[in-house]
Parts: structure tokens; C-alpha cells; sequence
């Protein structure tokens, strides 16, 4: 499939006609800053080159017609403007449903229906965004569909987090929607989530690329976890309020913590502060260790971070253990860790150019023999942020 062909299937499924419009929008990885961007840090991710493509039309009634090509069947979920309820038959398009549901909340009401279809080539589950993806391509069509021209980059990114937040049910902060709707090719985003003042910063890694491998252990937000830890997060910080004056944790170094840190009376809690403070001084470092063209400080740096989420954040899992602990063995690894929100999904590592063969062979093959499962490797290119294509 590419947007030829889903352009073909757009006018198979809705019949031809005038204004069939083009959109993409990429998924993301994040090289360092993990759950931090609830917690008024610090992230550092980019866009990448695969994502979700769209095509889509406005309609003259007030129907929305969803179709995706990555399932076998030619199923079309139609729901009704004036029923924009979520359904769990709806199953995936919840998801653009849920960005139509948000605009009307924030005052943007369509007046006529869409059909809309897309495809996407970014594995479901793995942590590098597949649902921001969706989120933010909806809101370029929206936008561009109905002339909602006011909206900014960063609003279609903050509408996409609340109807996710709102309408699917994760918790989740700023940073996948953010890198989706504001990437840009060959530069990482450096963005404060306290208050979404952001930077480029050009990654110019001549020696060496960006790995990612998926440990085709499926990840899924919507089933507790990772809420549970924003919860542990704000008690954390309703504690650490009774004796000094922060609005969140990312405004604690960790000196600072360190002095503060008995008052949190749950153990694990603790934790959850400790690394959400660490990782965040981490993320700091680590961009002006780039600017500093120190590449090995940056993957100490990741090998922290990822040291962190295994035993202080506890989002990792047995099978990611076992991918970062092969790739930590291989020569030629700058700094390799978990990346997204955890509990599977995928590593991003750096990796010297000529140690790139051995390290997907190495590591694929001590996976398969711990655990069973192929591994899959993709070496990045970093993209731009979601647009319309045609
Ligand atoms: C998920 C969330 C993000 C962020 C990461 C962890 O990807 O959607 O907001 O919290 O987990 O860094």
C-alpha cells in the first residue's frame, strides 16, 4: 500500500469526484526525556518517515465515514454529527472520532459529514506513536477541510492530547502529539512541557544512525499502568508541596530532591519522583552534551535513563531488558534504552555506522534464542511534521 493505491481505494469505497485531499502525518521516537512530560519536564523526540497516511473528502450530509486499509475487511465505521459518542465497536476510530468530538468541545462545529481513509505503516502497540499519529492527522484534515485556519501546529497537538486524554481514556502528556505535529527533518525537538517553549536541535550524527528495535511485545496505555504511574507521580508531589513551593516535579534538580524526598511517605512513589527529577536533569545534559558534539555522553546518558525506567519508573519489561542488555554487549553502541511509554514496544539505540550489521544480527539473534520472538530493526530517518500532501 502506498498513497497511490490508497487513493485508489478511497474512490472504491466513497466513489469518485472533485476535492479527494492528500494528508500524512509520522510517527515519533523519543531519544531521551520518558515520562517526563507530565511531570513539567523536559523531552527530546523526533518525528520519523513512516506514519499515517490520509485521504479524505467532505461530505453534503452529516456523515463520518471512517475506513482503514491496514485491516483485512473492507469495513466503513459510519457514525452521525449529532452522535459523536465514543463505541468500543468503533474500535480503532475512536481515535479520529475522538479529535471530531474535541474540536466540537473547543468550539469547532462541523457543519457537513467527511469520508476519510487511511493507512498506516507504523506497527501498532510499539511505542512510537501510532494513535498521536492518527490524532494529529485528523486534526490536519479537520483543519484544512472546514478552513479552521486559526488553529496553530501546537493547537491541533494540544486538541489531539485532550480528545486522547478526554475520549480513549490515557492520561497521557504532550510529548507524542507534539513531535507528530511539529517534527522537522534531521532535528530533534527540545521542548519544556512546562510551559511548550521549544527548540530544533539538529542531529548530525555523522559516524553513527539511530536504531530502533521492536520487541514485538505489544504495549497498551489504555489498560491502567501508565496512568497509574501519573497517579503516583502527583501524590509524590502533593508531599514534596507541604515543605517547598513547586508547581511540578521537573522543577526539582536533584539536589534539591534529595534534601525534600523523606517526606514522600510510599516507597515506590519515592521512586517514581526520583527517576521523573533524574530523567529530566538527564534531558538537559544530554542536548547540551549534542551541542557539545559529545556523542558518548549522550549514550551514557540514554543508558541512565534506561536504568531508571527499569528499576525506579518499573515500564520496562523482561523481553526490553533482554534487547538492551544485547545491545549494551555490542561493540560499536554509543547508548542504547526503552523508549515511549514502556511495558514492551521498542529500544532506540545509537549505533557507530559500521557496527550497524552486527548489532541487528547480534541482537536479533540473542532474542530469538531468550525469548523466541524475531526482533524487528528500523534505522531511522527523522521527517517532518504532519501536513497535506496533495
Ligand atoms: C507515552 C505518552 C507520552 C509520554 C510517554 C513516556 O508515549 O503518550 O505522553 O508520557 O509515554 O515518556
Amino acid at each position: 500500500m502506498d498513497i497511490t493505491k490508497l487513493r485508489e481505494k478511497f474512490t472504491d469505497i466513497y466513489g469518485d469526484g472533485e476535492d479527494i485531499r492528500e494528508y500524512f502525518a509520522p510517527g515519533r521516537v523519543n531519544l531521551i526525556g520518558e515520562h517526563t512530560d507530565y511531570n513539567g519536564g523536559h523531552v527530546f523526540p523526533c518525528a520519523l518517515t513512516i506514519g499515517t497516511y490520509g485521504v479524505a473528502r467532505k461530505r453534503k450530509d452529516d456523515k463520518l465515514h471512517f475506513y482503514s486499509a491496514n485491516l483485512d475487511k473492507d469495513t466503513v465505521v459510519e457514525v452521525s454529527l449529532s452522535d459523536l459518542d465514543y463505541r468500543k465497536q468503533y474500535s480503532w476510530a475512536n481515535y479520529p472520532l475522538g479529535v471530531v468530538w474535541a474540536f466540537a468541545n473547543k468550539g469547532y462545529t462541523l457543519d457537513q459529514g467527511f469520508d476519510m481513509a487511511i493507512w498506516g505503516n507504523i506497527p501498532n502497540g510499539s511505542g512510537l506513536s501510532s494513535s498521536a499519529s492518527l490524532e494529529v492527522l485528523t486534526g490536519v484534515i479537520l483543519r484544512d477541510l472546514y478552513g479552521f485556519d486559526g488553529l496553530s501546529m501546537t493547537d491541533l497537538a494540544l486538541i489531539g492530547q485532550y480528545s486522547e486524554n478526554n475520549f480513549n481514556g490515557c492520561n497521557c502528556g504532550i510529548m507524542d502529539q507534539f513531535a507528530v505535529a511539529m517534527g522537522k527533518k534531521d532535528c530533534a525537538i527540545f521542548l519544556d512541557t512546562s510551559d511548550l517553549s521549544y527548540e530544533y536541535a539538529k542531529i548530525a550524527l555523522p559516524d553513527a544512525k539511530i536504531v530502533i528495535t521492536n520487541s514485538k511485545v505489544k504495549h497498551s496505555l489504555v489498560d491502567g499502568k501508565y496512568n497509574e504511574r501519573r497517579e503516583e507521580c502527583a501524590k509524590a508531589l502533593s508531599q514534596l508541596q507541604e515543605v517547598v513551593d513547586i508547581a511540578s516535579l521537573g522543577e526539582l534538580d536533584c539536589e534539591a530532591f534529595q534534601r525534600y524526598q523523606s517526606v514522600i511517605t510510599d516507597e515506590e512513589c519515592r521512586k517514581r519522583a526520583k527517576h521523573a527529577v533524574a530523567e529530566n536533569q538527564r534531558t538537559i545534559q544530554a542536548v547540551a552534551a549534542l551541542k557539545d558534539n559529545d556523542i558518548a555522553k549522550f549514550g551514557e546518558l540514554m543508558n541512565a535513563s534506561h536504568v531508571s525506567l527499569r528499576d525506579d519508573y518499573k515500564v520496562s519489561c523482561e523481553e526490553i531488558d533482554i534487547l538492551v542488555d544485547l545491545a549494551w554487549q555490542v561493540d560499536g553502541v554509543i547508548g542504547s534504552r526503552i523508549t515511549g511509554g514502556g511495558f514492551g514496544g521498542c529500544t532506540v539505540s545509537i549505533v557507530k555506522n559500521d557496527a550497524v550489521d552486527t548489532f541487528m544480527e547480534q541482537v536479533g539473534a540473542g532474542y530469538q534464542k531468550k525469548t523466541g520472538i524475531e526482533a524487528e530493526f528500523y534505522v531511522v530517518e527523522i521527517g517532518d511534521g504532519a501536513r497535506r500532501t496533495s
